[in-house]
């Protein structure tokens, strides 16, 4: 996309500025108005708005072919905004165990204020079927989901969904749009976590949710501009960099994952791999159907057969970064009990499919071989 030309004599800047100000000096009173009327594109407070922002905005949801796309603070932001502006006391949210922990956390609060939660297994998400009900609102999943990459079918979902004139909310952080276009599929929402391979680099948080409509935009828009979780115009524009070399570092991360996941598939220290490009996979048809370019960048194993050999594992590793987090340019593992889900109980962490021992992989962009031998050395001492 081009950028704005903003000089005198229209030649433009290769970079969007980053524009820091909080306010703005209005040229007149009229112009004012037609801002408010919103006849006009223009900016006022940075709470409501932001030009560099924006631009962001516009390109993520080019990304998402997506009618626009609000951007905020962090994925949670994203995902907490989305609940706060279409779900209300009285309605029906269907989720699984199988979304980024903190979720967990928010669907307390969403409980406090009247929202009644079905949890469910995403390995048997067609129980969603049963579980539908008059005051469904919504429906929001992640595939392929965190921490066990399960698939599910979106197509499917939709269906359902429009049994009760629900929304369709998909987590798309872990897919990307290299990969994955749920909108496509009939999702009405996508959520990112724009912290992971949107920037890829570990050096700015940010959500976004591209919007199959515009009314979607205009009501979330709504929610930012009133809690004020706008993102500042510093990490819009690291984000910006980030979408530049955002295709070439999937494809790569995508790559290296399915060559480590049939690496670890015929490891004897290794018990299961979960990683839907495998033929073996139990999502694999699914994601046939959904995925393209490759099936990204995560994949989940477990290792030996106690918590202990794991942790010797990661302990082992050379190379490969013991930390949380995702879809950046290094390859990170981490035991989702002892981190993302760790907000929840033990046995709700642990009910749905993730053992003591099982480790997250987030593939980098790292030379495949060096990834391997570095798998292989850790493995082999435990
Ligand atoms: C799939 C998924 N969604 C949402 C989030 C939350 O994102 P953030 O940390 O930017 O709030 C995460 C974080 O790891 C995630 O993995």
């Amino acid at each position: 996309m081009k950028n704005d030309p903003l000089t005198p004599y229209g030649n433009t800047p290769m970079v969007t500025p980053i524009v820091s100000a909080v306010n703005y000096q209005y040229t007149s009173f009229e112009v004012l108005r037609q801002i408010t009327d919103g006849e006009i594109d223009g900016y006022t407070y940075h709470r409501d708005d932001n030009p560099t922002v924006r631009t962001v905005e516009r390109k993520i949801a080019m990304l998402e072919e997506a009618e626009d796309c609000v951007i905020c603070t962090t994925g949670m932001a994203a995902a907490t905004m989305t609940f706060l502006t279409f779900l209300k006391q009285g309605d029906h949210l269907i989720t699984f165990h199988d979304i980024y922990g903190a979720n967990y956390k928010v669907s307390l609060i969403l409980e406090k204020f009247g929202v009644e939660i079905t949890w469910l297994d995403a390995w048997n998400y067609r129980a969603v079927q049963d579980n539908i009900k008059e005051n469904t609102k919504m429906i929001f999943c992640e595939t392929p989901s965190n921490p066990l990459i399960k698939v599910i079918d979106i197509k499917y979902l939709r269906e359902q969904a429009d049994r009760v004139h629900a929304m369709l909310v998909v987590d798309n952080t872990f897919a990307t749009p290299y990969h994955q276009k749920p909108l496509q599929s009939g999702a009405d929402l996508v959520i990112h976590s724009a912290t992971k391979a949107l920037g890829g680099h570990n050096d700015l948080m940010a959500g976004a949710i591209p919007c199959s409509k515009k009314d979607y935009y205009d009501k979330l828009w709504f929610t930012r501009q009133a809690i004020g979780t706008t993102l500042d115009a510093f990490s819009a524009s690291l984000l910006e960099r980030g979408l530049k070399t955002f295709k070439i570092r999937v494809q790569k991360m995508s790559e290296n994952a399915l060559e480590i996941a049939r690496f670890l598939e015929k490891h004897p220290k290794v018990k299961d791999v979960y990683y839907p490009g495998l033929e073996t996979d139990r999502g694999h048809p699914v994601a046939l159907k959904q995925m393209k370019n490759g099936f990204g960048g995560m994949l989940a194993f477990d290792v030996g057969d106690t918590q202990e050999d794991a942790k010797q594992f990661v302990e082992n590793l050379k190379s490969i970064i013991h930390a949380v987090s995702l879809g950046c340019t290094e390859t990170l593992v981490c035991l989702p009990v002892l981190t993302t889900m760790l907000y929840m109980p033990l046995e709700r962490r642990t009910s749905f499919g993730v053992h003591l021992n099982t480790v997250r992989l987030s593939a980098g962009i790292e030379n495949t071989y060096e990834l391997l031998a570095d798998l292989k050395q850790a493995l082999d001492k435990i």
